[in-house]
């Protein structure tokens, strides 16, 4: 057991609460075999959120609110029960799907308009779903911790929902 000063310990304990990068290939490739074949949509909606709630580290919910006429219904998800509706264009989810953009949000209190569904959510990602022309919905992923998601994980999201539009 190496002793650890307490002069040590400050970046002892940063190393140890560094959080290793989401293999985000690892995770396309998991997606791609776990949907080999199938062509059910909800099938297929449910697997990604099952699949990114296990393998991200520090979320709290995962799933997908989905265009039903101008507004979002929940669909697929893994969490906490949530909002079920959103109105068109209103926090993060509505925002992203309205401009058809990621959004990512490092403070969810400093987001105006912010739709708090579980009280433990501090920052947050969302991810537009589109087949050919149509706004399926949107992906939104959220963490108990301040600025969990960077680019990186935008980016690699983004093509997650790119390898699960392949097979809506
Ligand atoms: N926070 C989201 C609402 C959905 S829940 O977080 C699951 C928003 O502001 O759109």
């Amino acid at each position: 057991m190496p002793t650890v000063r307490p002069s040590e310990r400050a970046s002892y304990d940063g190393l140890m609460t560094t959080r290793p990068r989401t293999d985000y290939d690892q995770l396309c490739t998991s997606l791609d075999a776990l949907l080999e074949g199938e062509d059910d949509r909800i099938a297929s909606l449910a697997t990604a959120a099952a699949l990114v709630y296990d393998e991200l580290d520090d979320v709290n919910w995962a799933g997908f609110y989905l265009q039903r006429g101008d507004e979002l219904v929940v669909g697929p998800y893994q969490g906490r029960p949530a909002c079920i509706r959103i109105g068109a264009g209103r926090g993060v989810c509505g925002t992203a799907a309205a401009r058809r953009e990621t959004v990512l949000v490092e403070d969810v209190h400093a987001f105006p308009g912010h739709i708090a569904c579980d009280a433990r959510s501090r920052s947050e990602v969302v991810v537009p779903v589109v087949v050919g022309d149509e706004l399926v919905g949107v992906f939104d992923i959220d963490s108990p911790s301040l600025a969990r998601f960077d680019e990186a994980d935008a980016r690699g999201l983004e093509r997650l929902v790119e390898q699960l539009v392949a097979h809506l």
